[in-house]
């Protein structure tokens, strides 16, 4: 266990792109002797400038530290640099910050487990600027012992917002998608809106501030409407779904006569209708989660 009055223990970062080298350059600026490899060698320019070591392989740069954080384009490519020889990873603990779905976190752990290696599953929910700032996110899960092992050198990626989840390597990249889902979603409602605006020639950055308050009040509805989703009640405390059938299909048809694209309004609607249809015209918006439950029809 690292005890945070010792000296920064050393890390080893594999793969330098925009979101590696910013993971290496934030150890690095905490004390931590930080090795690096990287497929594209000159990219690790900057940070030998500022103190990393190179390694001419990745598997002097595994045997190099207790700690490897690796954060390249896929899983593929995760599973390819880490295919060493037995004993490489002996007393190693291997954290993968590369981004993928939960279900080639789990393939990649239990590929891991056959190698005997000790391996944690990370995601970043922030860009590479946001590093070692409290807006930082980081979430993992995976074996809890090797993640608290290393979580004092980890706490410097995001030192307000770093979280171990579960034990199942799944979990982290299960929220990942399940956060930027909202993101997207967030995002093309603004853009929707825009376009809408746009039409009477209301300038986006006339539109963001009063965006930004209906995104806000939107998160509080998040927070009433969690409860009654764990407990598979939906009242109407606020508006029925009836009414909101109402209001998508006013957007849909505002949009449609704008020549703006209808198609969100459209899926908003049609979920609305199919949970209508299931009896809940009286149920609050949560009542919809019976519809993401299950794929399309
Ligand atoms: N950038 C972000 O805002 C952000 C945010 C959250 C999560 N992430 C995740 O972080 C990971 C890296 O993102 P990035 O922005 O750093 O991407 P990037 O700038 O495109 O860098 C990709 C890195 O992967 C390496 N790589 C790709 N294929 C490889 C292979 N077959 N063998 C060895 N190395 C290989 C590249 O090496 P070369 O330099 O040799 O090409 C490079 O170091 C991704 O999974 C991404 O989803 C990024």
């Amino acid at each position: 266990m690292t005890n945070p009055t010792d000296a920064p223990a050393p890390v080893t970062v594999i793969g330098l792109g925009l979101m590696g080298r910013a993971l290496a350059a934030a150890f690095l600026a905490n004390g931590h002797p930080t090795t690096v490899w990287n497929r594209t060698p000159d990219k690790a320019g900057e940070l030998l400038a500022r103190g990393a070591a190179r390694t001419g392989s990745v598997e002097e740069a595994v045997r190099a530290s207790p700690l490897v954080v690796v954060c390249v384009s896929d899983y593929h490519a995760v599973r390819e640099l880490l295919d060493l020889p037995a004993g490489t990873f002996a007393d190693r603990v291997v954290v993968n910050l590369t981004t993928g779905t939960s279900a080639q976190a789990r393939e990649t752990a239990a590929w891991a487990a056959q190698r005997g290696l000790a391996y944690v599953e990370g995601v970043i929910m922030a860009i590479p600027p946001d590093i070692a700032t409290e807006r930082a996110v980081l979430l993992y899960s995976g074996p809890e012992e090797a993640y608290r092992a290393h979580e004092a050198t980890l706490r410097n990626l995001g030192p307000a917002g770093t979280v171990y989840l579960d034990a199942d390597h799944g979990l982290s990249p299960l929220y990942d998608m399940s956060l930027l889902g909202i993101m997207w979603g967030i995002l093309n409602s603004f853009l929707h809106g825009a376009a809408l605006l746009g039409t009477a020639g209301v300038p986006a950055t006339v539109f963001a501030p009063l965006a930004e308050t209906m995104i806000n009040v939107a998160a509080g509805y998040v927070t009433a409407y969690a409860p009654q989703i764990d407990a598979g009640e939906y009242p109407a405390e606020d508006a029925t779904l009836a009414v909101h059938q109402g209001g998508l299909r006013h957007l849909a048809e505002e949009s449609e006569a704008l020549g703006v694209n209808a198609e969100l309004p459209h899926f908003y609607r049609e979920l609305v209708d199919l949970a209508i249809a299931a009896g809940h015209a009286g149920s609050g918006y949560a009542a919809l989660i019976e519809q993401f439950r299950r794929p399309a029809a």
